[in-house]
């Protein structure tokens, strides 16, 4: 079936048109001068270091989220009282995890994603365990670093 008269106007189409080109040349400009001006925004760093503490009294079973570059890490106190640290994005498709302690498990409720209290992908999608972090005391200090990776603070 043919229409006797158009819908939009040749007008409403080019204008429509030109702005889709504009918008996206200005996000796309907008976002390379992000990316100069702060290079190091979003990347994962290889450790961060936190006043231990910040992280002391922590009840058993529970967690406490700690910002690991643009996401987030999860510093967990075991039912049995010994620490993991882990990044707390899920290996399915990179969803927020949290902690179920009821359960004693992580979850993630993108597509329901089950991890075990060590990280391990137990049921669901996810492919692979949540990648776990070395922790460390020194001082005052508490050290949160990606496996592999040594840490040297500087002496005050
Ligand atoms: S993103 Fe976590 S299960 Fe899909």
């Amino acid at each position: 079936m043919k229409l006797k008269y158009s819908l939009i106007t040749r007008r409403t189409f080019l204008n429509t048109l030109l702005f889709g080109w504009v918008a996206a040349f200005f996000s796309g400009t907008f976002y390379a001068l992000m990316k100069f001006a702060f290079p190091t925004l979003g990347k994962e760093p290889d450790f961060v270091v936190f006043d231990k503490k910040d992280f002391t009294n922590l009840p058993k079973n529970s967690i406490k989220r700690f910002p690991w570059g643009g996401t987030v890490g999860l510093y967990f106190t075991k039912a049995d009282g010994s620490i993991l640290a882990l990044k707390g994005v899920c290996t399915h498709m990179e969803c927020n995890v949290d902690y179920k302690p009821a359960e004693k498990r992580f979850y993630c409720a993108c597509h329901q994603g089950w991890f075990d209290e060590n990280g391990k992908n137990i049921s669901g999608p996810p492919p692979k365990p949540l990648e776990t972090f070395v922790v460390t005391r020194e001082g005052e200090k508490l050290i949160i670093a990606k496996k592999g990776v040594k840490v040297e603070l500087p002496k005050a």
